[in-house]
């Protein structure tokens, strides 16, 4: 006879087969669920793992009832279905979590940036441009902000995609108008002078609960993030307390249900400033897999299903999480063979591989290092840059040869 889950047991559903997804998933079967998944393909990461996966897209409104269909809560590991869609379905009863009206802070960085001003909350000076007349703006701003520009796309990007650092105020104007061609509206904003980039990842559950992991330093390469250490090391203590405190409450004001990543900047001065947010698990929190007593993916699947949230302390005074992003030129030895290798050097690597094909820069799976902290923090850093290499690669940066 076939085992069946109880019907009493509640069905997630998330939009986006990604890693996200596939990781969330991973999280679900350990209370005694399985998550629900709306993929574009069969072969997408989380497509390859539930059992249970509608093909179809995001922006279709048929396919996102088929897989809303009896779902407890419908949650998303992207933030592009369209909020007109989501409304529908709310409207049509789907728990939707987090609700369009917190989600759409997400989607759109224009209005992400209205509503943190609105908010109250620190966010480099910008300006939103939605038509071509309004490129008119753009030079007085830039004589206003005097210093480089950066021009967003507010909707469509992630990973870097959709920012440019722009070289001067006619390429800035350039790359505007490109994105508003392509009916995109457009953040411009100043270049903020960084020391480094922060997260402040949380969680509320629609019963209100919050909770909030220990604040990241993200080190982001070419707008995409490779490596994140667990606490941000030489974080004073109010620092960390007043980033946490600030996602904790735009979680409250914002109604999000879910995850919610606080992207910071740290400027030169010391100053915390609010890069974006995302609604949902984020790379910047990768290392809970691991590190913390509770994952950014149970909690996400508690959050959305109102249970109470689990405990985030770390469980070691540091982790060091580092992206596995795809070579310029993918390796012939098998990643079953790389695998072989990496256990081999180091047996305390923790991986986790998403069952993506390799693009060059792909983020195709990742590595969290546990350490003691201290003067040993660099030397961890190290080996997980080294393991991240190897697994693209196979290569070792360091010369190291495994038959010497
Ligand atoms: N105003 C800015 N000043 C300096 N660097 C920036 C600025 N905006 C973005 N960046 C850099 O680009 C990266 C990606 O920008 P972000 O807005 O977070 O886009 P994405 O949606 O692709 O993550 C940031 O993590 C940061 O490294
Ligand atoms: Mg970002």
């Amino acid at each position: 006879m076939m085992a069946v889950p109880s019907p009493r047991t509640p069905l997630v559903a998330m939009v986006g087969g990604g890693q996200l997804a596939r990781m969330t998933h991973q999280a679900a079967i350990a209370l005694g669920q399985t998550l629900r998944v709306l993929a574009n393909t069969g072969d997408e990461p989380a497509a390859q793992v539930s059992p249970d996966v509608v093909i179809g897209s995001h922006t279709d409104l048929e396919d996102l009832r088929r897989v809303a269909a009896g779902a407890a809560a419908l949650t998303f590991d992207h933030e592009h279905v369209p909020t007109e869609l989501l409304n529908k379905l709310v409207a049509e009863g789907v728990n939707v979590a987090p609700p369009p009206q917190a989600l759409m802070h997400a989607q759109d960085k224009l209005l992400m940036r209205q509503k943190l001003m609105a908010l109250d909350a620190p966010v480099p000076r910008w300006l939103g441009i939605e038509t071509v007349e309004g490129l008119g703006e753009l030079e007085a701003f830039a004589r206003q902000t005097g210093g480089a520009l950066v021009v967003k796309a507010a909707r469509g990007g992630y990973d870097g995609r959709g920012v440019t650092m722009a070289r001067d105020l006619a390429h800035a104007g350039q790359v505007a108008a490109q994105y508003l061609a392509d009916g995109v509206p457009v953040l411009v904003e100043e270049r903020v002078g960084l020391r480094r980039e922060l997260s402040a990842l949380v969680a509320r559950s629609p019963f209100g609960q919050g909770a909030a992991w220990p604040v990241v330093e993200t080190v982001q390469r070419d707008g995409i993030c490779v490596q994140v250490i667990a606490p941000a090391p030489d974080l004073t203590q109010d620092a960390a307390a007043d980033a946490a405190q600030l996602a904790l409450r735009l979680a409250g004001e914002l109604g999000v249900v879910g995850v919610l990543a606080v992207e910071l900047f740290e400027t030169t001065d010391g100053t915390l400033l609010v890069n974006e947010l995302a609604m949902r698990p984020h790379n910047s929190g990768h290392w809970t897999m691991d590190g913390s007593r509770t994952s950014q993916f149970e909690q996400h699947l508690r959050a959305v299903l109102d249970y109470p949230l689990g405990d985030t302390d770390a469980i070691v005074p540091v982790t060091v999480m580092a992206n596995v992003l795809g070579a310029a030129q993918p390796p012939s030895m098998s990643v079953d063979e790389r695998l072989h290798h990496l256990f081999a050097r180091m047996p305390d690597a923790k991986v986790h591989l998403y069952g993506k094909a390799e693009w060059p820069g792909r983020k195709v799976g990742h590595v969290n290092f546990l350490g003691t902290g201290g003067t040993g923090l660099a030397e961890l850093r190290n080996r997980a840059e080294l393991a991240a290499h190897w697994l693209s690669h196979a290569q070792w940066t360091d010369g190291w040869d495994p038959h010497g």
